[in-house]
């Protein structure tokens, strides 16, 4: 008995070494922290998580996930991140401009891979896109804020005041709001900022806005868009039209946006997490910018409601996308 035990346990050994199977307590870890839950974040979790499947990844098997959602609250998401570096996670993913920032703590010892940062510079992740030097890269959803407020003024080109709504504490929105400044200012636009740092504080700022502007852009701001289809709907009925900063809002409740397919981004943040478990430098990984191939998406009903009539060649055009909702 006792000898078989020592036969098997050579079979086991011998037939590990040959197909690199190691035992379960050694397949790498994967940690994956989300600030708070929406749509938008939701999906670059689940394309993530779908893609390193097809990738080879199998939970449980060769690869050890763990999803993390902080329900934006910081100190949740501090403690998250602790454990990830307490169960010495092979790569932290980080998913948004909060989390990243938080995650950036511990890229001493375990390589940050961050998801969906709309501006990793300005943020303070990283120096360098190209050749990032701290442990830390990513993939960026760059908004193209100049576009969405062009779209805004096309469709309403008497438009002069519009209200910008975000929490104050998100470096993401921060940079945003710098560039809807510079565009306001070319094109003899006013903007009017308002700003809370939790929900009802941004409903009551929405407020305010609602009796001052001709429409509202709400950028990828994740506290606005974990409760988007409440803020929303005083707009609607106002008939002041939201321009927002994602896909996901506008289907929703907010009237357009113009912007990047997340699905996508989610996957790429995969592929990235691929490479590094295979012994790539993050060094050698540079950020990952989609800011190409974005489509007009607008919402059909609240278009409907508001009573905008669409200009022609914007009907016309290829990258628009109509949802129904
Ligand atoms: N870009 C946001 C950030 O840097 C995250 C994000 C992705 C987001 N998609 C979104 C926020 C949609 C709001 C809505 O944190």
């Amino acid at each position: 008995m006792k000898r078989l035990l020592t036969l098997s346990m050579v079979a086991c050994l011998v037939t590990g070494i040959l197909t690199g199977c190691q035992g379960k307590e050694n397949i790498p870890k994967v940690s994956v922290a989300q600030i708070v839950e929406h749509k938008s974040l939701n999906e670059i979790r689940d394309s993530f998580h779908e893609e390193m499947k097809v990738l080879g990844y199998k939970d449980g098997e060769n690869i050890q996930f763990d999803f993390k959602d902080a329900g934006n609250q910081r100190n949740t998401l501090n403690s998250i991140l602790s454990t990830f570096e307490g169960n010495q996670s092979d790569v932290i993913v980080a998913i948004a401009t909060p989390t990243a920032i938080a995650a950036a703590n511990y890229s001493e010892n375990i390589p940050v891979v961050f998801s969906a940062v709309s501006d990793p510079i300005q943020s303070g992740l990283i120096d360098d896109l190209t050749h990032p030097d701290k442990n830390i890269t990513g993939t960026s959803d760059e908004i193209q804020v100049d576009q969405i407020l062009s779209l805004a003024l096309e469709i309403d080109p008497n438009m002069k005041k519009i209200g910008f709504i975000y929490n104050s504490g998100e470096a993401n929105s921060v940079a945003n709001l710098y560039k809807a400044k510079a565009f306001c200012k070319e094109h003899n636009l006013t903007l009017i900022e308002a700003s809370g740092t939790n929900i009802s504080e941004i409903q009551s700022a929405i407020s305010v806005l609602l009796n001052q502007c001709d429409a509202i852009f709400a950028p990828n701001d994740n506290t606005v868009a974990s409760s988007i289809s409440a803020l929303v709907e005083s707009a609607n009925k106002k008939k002041i039209p939201v321009y927002a900063g994602a896909d996901s809002m506008v289907s929703d409740g907010c009237f357009a946006t113009v912007g990047i397919n997340y699905t996508e981004l989610g996957k790429e943040t995969a592929h990235m997490v691929d490479q590094i478990l295979k012994g790539k430098n993050v060094s050698d990984i540079p950020v990952k910018v989609f800011k190409d191939d974005l489509n007009i998406y607008i919402n059909e009903d609240t278009l409907d409601r508001l009573g905008i009539q669409l200009p022609k060649n914007l009907n016309q055009q290829e990258n628009v996308v109509m949802i129904k909702k």
